[in-house]
């Protein structure tokens, strides 16, 4: 036996007890007759004393370095109150040593765990992640995602669903990445995919009568990475029988709720504030709402700065830019800058240089103020234009209203944009405040300009709103106004889920297959599988995937998603601990029958 306790649990109550503790030499003073170190373990420190008194200990004691692995017999004792550490819940007592055995010995860190002054490169923190994750807030992330994990799985098993585990050897789900391709060998020239998503398994599951599933499982998309995506990602996925889309969204919600309130101590402790409970619905907008106010179809809700339509009172006003473009078909929209003045000219014309690298052809401002208004463009405006531009967009003076002429996607786009940069310039995001949404009614496809065809804008297995009979018709008349029984949940401005009713009807999701123009050849070598399943009895059916990793870290307040991953991979899909992807063995390859270029 190596302990008999735990560091961190020891109080004042515990005193003239003898205990036994293992774990790292977190910090060491030595101050001559006494040697103080920092005993470590998962639970937190404590405070271990070696005295002189014992000149054998004491010199024992003297070998040790930090993060060197320790055991220690002692006597729990109690500090004078000058020595008392607050700052530590174990601070009131110290561990006055007996016997002291070193049971590995470390080399110097090169990542500092105890008092780090500076964050080392992130490949280092990777490469060495076993040190990174020693420290205190790595630790908790890790902790953290364990209770939220659990606190959702212990929730859906109360409500009947069943953990049921799916391939990871498998055939390609479209999700809209690329796949990553694992060659078999037993079958030369042929390859498995690793699943972007349980899509297709969790779907059969309910045509195999299973009705409600869940699975925390990996997901694997060869994408471009980002601080919130990452090569192989965590999804809490779920998938249910005879359900309606207000049911699926009214379960989510009620877990999400459930499930924060079971950890409500944790989630305060863990951010150090009360994070007020949320017990109203999520609200909901239309994604054709979220796009016009927000310019996004995943908005952050934390602040104001919305988008205002201003194309009606501009339509024949004498500045070209704008009555052109309205003429043309486009729109002409604005964000009030509640405040604006603060922002300089310079930044103003970092702002327009920021709205031209996203795409738009410029951005005309009107700053107002008690001693009339600056603007670039108010010269082009009758003075009731102008007043009547203001007015809708409740503008005061101390406002800047900044505007944007182009086709509603590009001006979403760069207003969209603009607004989340102007929110954290501007200081108006609360980082406490926890802003879940719906965002519903997507339309069913997207044009892609690459592939010159229409596309799913989710996946092919989405159901239509409205009557599914007549899809062709009303796919030929306007594709663009087929809607989606389909649904993200956003928090705080990002897609933390995505999911949709799905297509039962095998003959409804051959007709989805042949408007998206995929050939009767390809939609059977494909998804042959899948459309025979249907045809034997599929139920009603739908559900949803959370993006596990980027939920905790949300909750937890962190940056990237990195940092509530035990081992990821850098920007570059690299792993700096193993050193994956590595070469391999042209034997190896020979076996697997391909070869290298
Ligand atoms: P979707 O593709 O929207 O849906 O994925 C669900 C959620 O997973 C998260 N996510 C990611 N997280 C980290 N890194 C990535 N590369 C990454 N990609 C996605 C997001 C996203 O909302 N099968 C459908 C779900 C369904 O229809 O039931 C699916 O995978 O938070
Ligand atoms: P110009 O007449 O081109 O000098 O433009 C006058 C002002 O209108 C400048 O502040 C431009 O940034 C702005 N502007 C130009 N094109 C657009 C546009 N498409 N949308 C919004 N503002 C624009």
């Amino acid at each position: 036996m190596y302990r008999t306790n735990i560091c961190a649990e020891l109080r004042a109550k515990d005193v003239d007890k003898t205990v036994e503790l293992a774990g790292w030499v977190h910090r060491r003073r030595d101050h001559g007759g006494l040697i103080f170190i920092d005993l470590r373990d998962r639970s937190g420190l404590v405070q271990v004393v070696f005295s002189s008194k014992d000149a054998d200990l004491h010199l024992k004691a003297q070998e040790l370095r930090i993060e060197y692995v320790i055991s220690v017999k002692g006597r729990v004792v109690k500090r004078s109150p000058e020595t008392v550490n607050k700052d530590m819940p174990t601070g009131e007592i110290e561990i006055a040593a007996e016997s002291l055995q070193i049971l590995n010995t470390a080399k110097t860190p090169p990542i500092e765990i105890a008092d780090a002054r500076t964050e080392p490169d992130e490949t280092v923190r990777l490469k060495y992640r076993y040190i990174d994750l020693r420290k205190d807030k790595m630790r908790e992330n890790l902790v953290f995602r364990h209770k939220v994990v659990k606190a959702m799985g212990d929730y859906l098993d109360n409500q009947g669903f069943l953990e049921i585990e799916t391939p990871f050897l498998t055939k390609s789900t479209p999700e809209g990445a690329r796949d990553y391709l694992v060659p078999s060998r037993v079958n030369p020239g042929r390859y498995y995919a690793l699943p972007q998503s349980p899509q297709l398994f969790k779907q059969i599951l309910m045509v195999a009568g299973m009705e409600k599933y869940f699975q925390v499982v990996r997901c694997f998309r060869d994408e471009d990475l980002r601080a919130d995506r990452q090569p192989e990602f965590t999804q809490l996925d779920i998938e249910m029988s005879f359900v309606s889309e207000q049911e699926i969204i009214d379960l989510i919600e009620d877990m999400l709720k459930h499930s924060l309130s079971a950890i409500e101590k944790d989630i305060d402790q863990y951010r150090g504030k009360h994070i007020p409970k949320i017990d109203q619905a999520f609200p909901r907008l239309s994604w054709e709402e979220a796009m016009s106010r927000y310019g996004s179809d995943k908005p952050d809700t934390r602040f104001g700065l919305e988008l205002v339509d201003v194309s009606d009172l501009v339509r024949s006003c004498e500045f070209g830019v704008f009555s052109k473009t309205v003429a043309a078909g486009g729109i002409v929209k604005g964000i009030n800058v509640k405040g604006g003045e603060k922002l300089s000219r310079a930044d103003l014309d970092k702002l327009e240089e920021e709205a031209k690298k996203l795409g738009a052809k410029g951005m005309a401002w009107i700053a107002l103020s008690a001693g009339g208004m600056k603007s670039p463009i108010v010269k082009f405006f009758k003075p009731e234009e102008i007043n009547a531009i203001v007015e809708k967009m409740k503008g005061e003076n101390g406002d800047t209203l900044i505007f944007c002429a182009d086709k509603p996607k590009v001006v979403h786009n760069v207003l969209g944009e603009l607004r989340l940069q102007l929110g954290k310039k501007m200081n108006l995001i609360d980082n406490n405040a926890f802003h879940f949404l719906w965002v519903t009614d997507f339309p069913l496809f997207e044009y892609s300009e690459t592939e010159k065809r229409w596309v799913s804008n989710h996946h092919p297995f989405t159901a239509p709103h409205g009557n599914w009979d007549d899809l062709e018709e009303r796919f030929v008349k306007e594709p663009a106004t087929v809607k989606a029984q389909a649904y993200d949940l956003i928090l705080n401005g990002t897609e933390i889920g995505g999911g949709s009713v799905r297509i039962h009807r095998p003959d409804i999701q051959a007709k989805i297959f042949k408007l998206l123009r995929l050939t009767e050849e390809e939609t059977k070598r494909r998804f042959g599988f899948f459309l025979e399943a249907l045809e034997y009895g599929a139920p009603p059916h739908g559900g949803i995937a959370l993006g596990l990793d980027r939920l905790v870290m949300l909750l937890a307040g962190m940056d990237s998603i990195r940092d509530v991953i035990a081992f990821p991979k850098t920007q570059s899909a690299l792993c700096p601990l193993s050193g994956a992807p590595d070469e391999v063995n042209p034997l190896q390859l020979k076996e697997l029958h391909i070869k290298s270029t």
